[in-house]
């Protein structure tokens, strides 16, 4: 069965041919950061508009690599949130027009689930149920137990910040480009992890919840340090720079490794599964890694940690199966998903 899938959930434009759910003929992603990084995040009008521009040129893209026609598509799947509501009606629309035309089924996807199908795409053996899901991204930081493919229970999730936007923010404050995420990675290999002791906020009564704003807040201050009030912010060394990525890095992903492995142990987990941008940290990576050795961790493979489309085509595949149909024409944007 081929499914061609569609992502246009916020500054990514992407479509993805995948064959069965897993075999990825094609994955064609045009980011956004060039339009977007001088205001140091993402400007939703922009989004749209750059969104309409390129999204038939990216299909094309995408069947000619696959070398397949709209004819040989079986199923259009799309990501109808959480996003941008504009930027999903851009990608949701264009999908039903191509099932109209063509006279066949299409399905809406949700994009945090299909973070986490991501990682199990590239699997050769059967995944172990229940497994605890873990969306590290720019939008995202949601804990799930996952019973098997589109049956997800919430553990937890950001009250504010999501991880990578946290990231995107304290690089801001850092004078680093957007997105800030792979800058504090690299930096932070350099600097000292605790010469600043940053702690995540803690969430009451909800331990598998995350807090990310304050930690940014206190970024800001060891930034301005001697001068609360200095404006724009006073220049700091770059050995100062590292240490402070290094510390809110370090801050970070003690909190994150922290909650999984409560988490993990509490709902009797053996595998973990990653989805989202942040997974791309190599550092994160190799902690978690150090400290799970009794557990099976399942990282996207590259290509498939940013927001891309080969994820919504394979996770539409084994939708379309599970309901048995596609979806209607009523089928609407969502802008936030409850679990
Ligand atoms: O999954 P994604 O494309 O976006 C959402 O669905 O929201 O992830 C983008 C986020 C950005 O915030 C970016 O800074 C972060 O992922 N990111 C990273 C790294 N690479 C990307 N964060 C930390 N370390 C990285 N190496
Ligand atoms: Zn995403």
């Amino acid at each position: 069965m081929l499914v061609l899938g569609i992502e246009s959930t916020c500054d990514e434009t992407a479509c993805a041919i995948v064959e069965d759910g897993k075999n990825i003929l094609s994955n064609v992603v045009s980011s956004q950061i060039d339009l977007h990084s001088e205001y140091g995040g993402v400007v939703p009008e922009l989004a749209c508009r750059r969104h309409v521009d390129v999204l038939i040129p990216i299909i094309q893209e995408a069947l000619q690599i696959a070398k397949k026609t709209l004819h040989d598509i079986d199923l259009f799947a799309v990501a109808h949130g959480p996003g941008l509501v504009g930027a999903l009606l851009i990608g949701l629309n264009a999908t039903k027009s191509l099932s109209l035309a063509l006279d066949k089924p299409f399905i809406g996807i949700n994009h945090i689930e299909a973070h986490l199908y991501a990682a199990l795409m590239s699997q050769s053996t059967p995944t172990q149920f229940p497994c605890l899901g873990a969306v590290l991204s720019g939008g995202h930081t949601t804990l799930l137990l996952m019973h098997k493919v589109g049956h997800y229970e919430l553990i937890g999730q950001t009250i504010d910040d999501a991880i990578g936007e946290a990231f995107d923010k304290v690089a801001k404050i850092l004078g680093l480009p957007y997105p800030g995420g792979p800058y504090i990675e690299e930096l932070a290999r350099i600097g000292n992890p605790s010469r600043y002791p940053f702690k995540p906020g803690r969430v009451k009564e909800s331990p598998f919840s995350f807090s990310f704003s304050g930690l940014k807040t206190a970024v800001l201050y060891a930034v301005k340090g001697q001068h609360p009030h200095s404006d724009p912010l006073p220049p700091i060394t770059h050995a100062i720079q590292a240490d402070i990525a290094a510390s809110f890095q370090h801050a970070a992903f003690t909190d994150i490794e922290k909650k999984i492995l409560a988490a993990a142990e509490k709902y009797s987990c053996k595998t973990i599964v990653f989805g989202g941008g942040v997974t791309n940290n190599q550092a994160l990576r190799a902690r978690l890694t150090e400290k799970c050795p009794h557990l099976s961790l399942l990282w996207p493979l590259a290509g498939l940690s940013l927001d891309n489309a080969a994820m919504i085509a394979g996770l539409g595949y084994h939708r379309f199966l599970q309901q048995g149909k596609g979806d209607t024409l009523e089928l609407e944007a969502v802008t936030r998903f409850d679990f």
